[in-house]
């Protein structure tokens, strides 16, 4: 038995090879502080988990298959948002789909929209599906690298004029995983959009983390870019805004075209998501929004505590304005490394395991992703733990 060409040619995923590090150090009984995946350790918010409870009880009508391109009531309140957050107009009708997360979403637009052998221009480093979804769709990656040099943003103007030509799907991410960069502004969004109508690509610009910002900073949507819609579609989750990773719910809006393209593909191979958790993602969207300033809050001060301690400890690390990850170069002193090395070596000294910046794409060799999601305490444990290493 074999597997299909498309599946050998997926690099290995970076979490379940840090999850296999950790079993093996767990093996060996050492006290692991998990920073490797950005998995939120906080609770849903209580008036969204009851209205989940309330659903699953006293709606057995919900319990029937669900309305796979997202109930009515989801999708405007998915728009609401849009039009009260962002000032972009949507059409709940032809401009809205829910998804089984944003995940899905991503890996599947690849696939609904490519043909074998077709190009997409992916950054990296990136969010493994912007990759790996593509490859599985059968079309070809181009990487655009995110250079510290560029603030983390690819730089249309260094990609080939025949490269741009064959392109038909490009994806950004902002704010990023895993580097945390932001766009301050919407100029970048507005280039994206000028490019993506020159050279005719379908743009996928994901938003996963559209509301885990700190310090005043506000993120913008790619939507907000005049003809942003003509070209593209964007992504977002409930899983990082509303703590709600495990509930697998997320959207996507924009250009209807390429919503009515991944809402048929979806349709040969899932059901959409469960109703009375659409609702609980109503009641989320449209209730108190104060879980997610206290979420912030709770990364912020993570974020301060273990960035101004390794920056005391010597190790450069910058203080991101959004995302739960510190995208940090490997120190000075273990440079010669490259970077699953360097995560292995970190785990067996000390017991924090985080993610080799080359699991992310080639261009993330030579960094490590750090994710603030650990009980507050475990940040002091790490870094008395890697002063030892550091000093
Ligand atoms: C950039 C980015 N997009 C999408 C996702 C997936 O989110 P979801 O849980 O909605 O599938 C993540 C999760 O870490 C992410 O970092």
């Amino acid at each position: 038995m074999d597997c299909s060409d498309k599946l050998k040619k997926l690099p290995p995923y970076v979490f379940a090879v840090m999850n296999k590090l950790m079993r093996e150090a767990w093996a060996k009984n050492i006290d692991v502080i998990d920073l490797s995946m950005g998995n939120p350790d906080q609770p849903t918010a209580k008036h969204i988990v009851d209205r989940l409870v309330d659903t699953v009880q006293n709606h057995p009508n919900t319990h029937r298959y669900p309305q796979a391109k997202g109930m009515p009531k989801f999708r405007q309140a998915v728009c609401q948002y849009y039009k009260k957050r962002f000032d972009v107009d949507l059409d709940p009708n032809t401009e809205a789909l829910a998804l089984v997360g944003s995940k899905e979403g991503v890996g599947h637009l690849a696939a609904a929209v490519l043909n074998p052998g077709d190009l997409a221009l992916v950054p990296s480093p990136a969010y493994p599906v912007h990759y790996n979804g593509v490859i599985l769709g059968g079309g070809e990656c181009y990487l655009m690298p995110l250079l510290a040099e560029n603030n983390f943003l690819p730089d249309l103007t260094k990609i080939p004029e025949d490269v741009a030509r064959k392109a038909k799907l490009m994806f950004i991410n902002y704010p990023n995983n895993p580097t945390a960069a932001v766009v301050e502004d919407l100029k970048f969004y507005e280039e994206v959009v000028a490019f993506a109508k020159k050279y005719d690509i379908i743009v996928g610009s994901d938003l996963a983390y559209a509301e885990i910002t700190y310090n005043g900073y506000k993120a913008p949507s790619f939507l907000q870019v005049p003809g942003a819609k003509d070209v593209g579609v964007e992504f977002q989750s409930f899983s990082k805004t509303y703590n709600m990773a495990g509930w697998r719910l997320g959207f996507v809006v924009g250009n209807p075209q390429i919503i009515g393209y991944l809402e048929k593909f979806k349709s040969y191979l899932d059901y959409g998501v469960f109703t009375a958790i659409q609702l609980a993602g109503v009641a989320a969207l449209t209730g108190p929004q104060d879980s997610i300033t206290e979420v912030n809050k709770i990364y912020e001060k993570r974020r301060d505590i273990f960035v101004d301690g390794l920056n005391k400890l010597g190790w450069k690390v910058t203080k991101p304005k959004a995302t739960m990850y510190l995208w940090a170069a490997i120190p000075d002193k273990f440079k010669q490394m490259k970077s699953i090395e360097f995560c292995e070596f970190l785990l067996r000294e000390t017991g924090v395991a985080v993610s080799p910046g080359i699991g992310f794409g080639q261009y993330g060799e030579g960094y490590v992703r750090m994710a603030l999601v650990t009980h507050d305490n475990r940040f002091h444990d790490a870094l008395l733990r890697l002063r030892k290493l550091l000093k």
